[in-house]
């Protein structure tokens, strides 16, 4: 899979999330980085879609984490989903017990990774989005420590 991938549309974009998603390994810890509107969300979907999670159970109002119950080859899998955008210092978030959701499921997926660079060596590996004018999306992927 190569590091960058120019998406036109939110379906590729999806597709592209599934691939990546297919390719990850159990305990990965992945940080989902863009500005608003840039597509982590819609990458977030592909993601689930692979591991055949249910519908969100929870409202669409914010809420800092999703925990989606689903499936790899008939094995139960549960994934962690953050969002930090509205967490506003390290202290608050740390007193979530974020430390202890990236680590406690099959996979963990965190919107706004970076920004909190004091978590940065959590990660497994880095996405970001890019708006690239109008439906274009630029996506890269890095792999980092974790
Ligand atoms: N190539 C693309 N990839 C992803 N989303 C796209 C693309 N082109 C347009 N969009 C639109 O951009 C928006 C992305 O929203 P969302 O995933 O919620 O962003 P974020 O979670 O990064 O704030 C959606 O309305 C989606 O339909
Ligand atoms: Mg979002």
């Amino acid at each position: 899979m190569s590091d960058e991938f120019l998406s036109r549309s939110p379906e590729e974009t999806m597709e592209y999330a599934r691939r990546f998603a297919s390719d990850l390994r159990p305990g990965e810890t992945v940080s989902l980085c863009g500005q608003l509107g840039a597509g982590k969300t819609v990458f977030m979907r592909g993601i689930t879609e692979v591991f055949n999670c249910d519908d969100q159970l929870s409202s669409p109002t914010f809420s800092l984490l999703n925990i989606y119950h689903g499936s790899l080859k008939g094995e139960d899998v549960t994934l962690h989903h953050f969002d930090l955008y509205r967490i506003k210092t390290v202290k608050e978030l740390a007193a979530t017990g974020f430390d202890e959701y990236l680590s406690g499921a099959y996979l963990a997926v965190v919107e706004w990774g970076d920004r909190f660079p004091e978590f940065a060596d959590r990660y497994t590996v880095t996405v970001t989005l890019e708006h690239a004018g109008d439906d274009l999306r630029r996506i890269t992927i890095k792999r980092t420590g974790g």
